[in-house]
């Protein structure tokens, strides 16, 4: 996703958008490395981007029938400092995607189990599972009944934010 302070959706509801697109520059979440001496730079970006959002949603594929890993491994660094995280009580939505008639329902689950024990309130009344497949090949922002779905969604979210 891209920063989108002026995308049609952002000005529609009012909110900027901030997309963080680093997850495959983090490294393995490792406490041995989690210092501010070793930390590296996209961990920094990662945890900035959170401390610095009202609301987070988390979009995600399924893979193998879990949770990917570069996403389980950016719940790891965004579970830390332990009790005191960046996205600490923030509301974070999911929203699930995949090949699968599902929707990715298994990656969405575990998801928002995650991040349920990593700090944020998770709102778990915004559920929203997209099979790619029933969209026969159409792009997903030219289907007006997903497009209408997602935002309902950060509509729910923004709704959250105290
Ligand atoms: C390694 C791998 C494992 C996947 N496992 C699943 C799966 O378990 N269930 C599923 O419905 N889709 C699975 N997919 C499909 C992805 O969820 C996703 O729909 C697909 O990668 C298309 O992503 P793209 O549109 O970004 O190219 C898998 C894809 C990959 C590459």
């Amino acid at each position: 996703m891209a920063a989108t302070s002026g995308s049609p959706l952002a000005s529609r509801l009012s909110v900027s958008v901030t997309v963080f697109d680093q997850l495959g520059a983090l490294p393995f979440y490792n406490e041995d490395i989690d210092n501010e001496a070793d930390v590296s730079a996209a961990v920094t970006a990662l945890r900035a981007a959170a401390a610095e959002a009202d609301a987070a949603l988390v979009v995600t594929p399924e893979c193998n029938g879990s949770i990917p890993a570069v996403i389980k491994n950016a719940i790891d660094w965004l579970s830390r400092p332990f009790g005191n995280s960046a996205l600490k009580d923030k509301p974070l939505a999911v929203i699930g995607g995949s090949f699968g008639r599902f929707g990715g329902v298994w990656a969405h689950d575990e998801t928002r189990k995650s991040f349920g024990i990593a700090g944020p309130r998770v709102v778990e009344a915004i559920k929203l599972s997209v099979p790619f497949g029933s969209l026969n090949g159409q792009p997903p922002r030219e289907n007006a009944e997903l497009a209408g779905n997602v935002r309902e969604a950060v509509g729910k979210l923004i709704a959250e934010v105290g």
